[in-house]
Formats: C-alpha cells, sequence, structure tokens
C-alpha cells in the first residue's frame, strides 16, 4: 500500500471504535429516532410520515428471509445508525438484485461511520448471494452520491421527476454496485 492509500484508509476509519448488530426491538426506537431526523429535515428520503418502534417492527416482521436490518453501536452500546439490506423485487429473477441504504443519526455523519456500515452490508450483501445492488439518493443528496461513489458504486441514471416533495418534482440518482 503507498502512503497516500495508507493516509486514505484511516481517513476513512470510524474515529472512535463501533461495532454492528442484526436490529433487535430494543433498537427500534432509536432507529424511529434516526430516520425521523431525515424524515423532518425532508431532503433526504421520500418517506413523509415519521415512524416509531412499533412501525419499525411491523416493518421488519414483513422482512423476506434474504432482508436484515442492522444497528450500528457505539462503544456505550447506543445506536448511532442503521443500515438496511431489502429485495429489489420480489420477481424470481431478481433474486441477487437488492437495495441498500445507510442512515447515521447528524451528529455522527462524516466520521467514516458510514463507509464502516456499508463496507460491512457489502460483504454481507456478498455472503448471501446478491450479485447487484442499488442504491437510490434523491439528487440534491450530493453528500450520499459522493459516498456511494466513493464506496465503489456507479452512477446507472437518473430517473427526472419520480416523486414530489413540497410541492417540488424530485429527480432520483439510481447507483448500481456489482458485487466482485
Ligand atoms: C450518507 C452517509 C451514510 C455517509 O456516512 P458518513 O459516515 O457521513 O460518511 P463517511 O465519513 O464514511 O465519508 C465517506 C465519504 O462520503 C462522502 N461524504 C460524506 N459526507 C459528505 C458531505 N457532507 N459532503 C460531501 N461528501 C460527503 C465523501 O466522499 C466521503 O469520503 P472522503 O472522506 O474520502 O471525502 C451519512 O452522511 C448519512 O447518514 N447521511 C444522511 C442519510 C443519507 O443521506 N443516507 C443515504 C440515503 S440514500
Amino acid at each position: 500500500m503507498t502512503m497516500n492509500a495508507q493516509l486514505h484508509a484511516e481517513v476513512l476509519m470510524p474515529l472512535t471504535p463501533a461495532y454492528i448488530e442484526q436490529a433487535c426491538a430494543d433498537d427500534f426506537p432509536v432507529i424511529a429516532d434516526i430516520y425521523n431526523e431525515y424524515i423532518l429535515q425532508g431532503d433526504t428520503t421520500m418517506e413523509e410520515d415519521l415512524f416509531d418502534a412499533d412501525r419499525i417492527h411491523r416493518w421488519v416482521s414483513g422482512f423476506h428471509d434474504r432482508e436484515r436490518l442492522f444497528a450500528l453501536k457505539n462503544q456505550a452500546h447506543m445506536v448511532i445508525g442503521w443500515g438496511v439490506i431489502k429485495r429489489f423485487s420480489d420477481r424470481a429473477g431478481y433474486r441477487t438484485t437488492c437495495e441498500t441504504s445507510v442512515y447515521l443519526t447528524k451528529s455522527e455523519c462524516g466520521k467514516g461511520y458510514g463507509t464502516f456500515l456499508k463496507k460491512y452490508i457489502l460483504e454481507i450483501c456478498k455472503q448471501m448471494g446478491y450479485h447487484h445492488l442499488v442504491a437510490r439518493v434523491l439528487a440534491s443528496n450530493k453528500a450520499s452520491i459522493a459516498y456511494n461513489i466513493r464506496l465503489g458504486y456507479e452512477i446507472a441514471g437518473i430517473q427526472k421527476e419520480v416523486g414530489i416533495k413540497n410541492g417540488q418534482w424530485e429527480d432520483v440518482v439510481l447507483m448500481q454496485y456489482i458485487v466482485k
């Protein structure tokens, strides 16, 4: 590894240790709170209704056996982020395609945790036999687009005016990652 590559790898490591677990019911309230930070902010997700632990519970209860919800926890065992693997489609021919999303509590963004969690999710996707990973990102979410590109995703296309938020059309950037 060159000196530059080594420095970059260090920059992408979380500042303080964190760990990832499959999310359990105790994690659902904070997972809902984190999602609500972005629903209320209104520029990250097309979701508009706030979540609570019950709604996360119902969501996870409906998961297929090839879908996962993960909690990212700090040294104090507090949930600071979450990530999900969802099937792209229930049609059999898409069995090796999934969609991934990551959300960190705002105070923990920009510290390498998102990279840590997504790299973990990429590894789990590989172990589960997924081949094509999709990320759908609002076109205005430049940080998330840069984040996914940094992780090896490429832009497959832009869906123009595919949604509406606050009375404005929203474009969505479709990103893809082929598991090697
Ligand atoms: C997107 C998100 C998961 C990234 O996680 P993170 O821990 O903040 O990102 P990292 O610290 O691991 O940074 C990795 C790369 O992301 C990009 N990035 C992160 N924050 C950025 C910002 N504010 N502006 C531009 N690029 C940014 C950079 O390319 C960065 O690499 P670099 O440090 O070499 O420049 C996190 O910021 C987040 O939860 N954002 C809100 C929710 C969201 O947008 N989720 C995706 C929905 S599709």
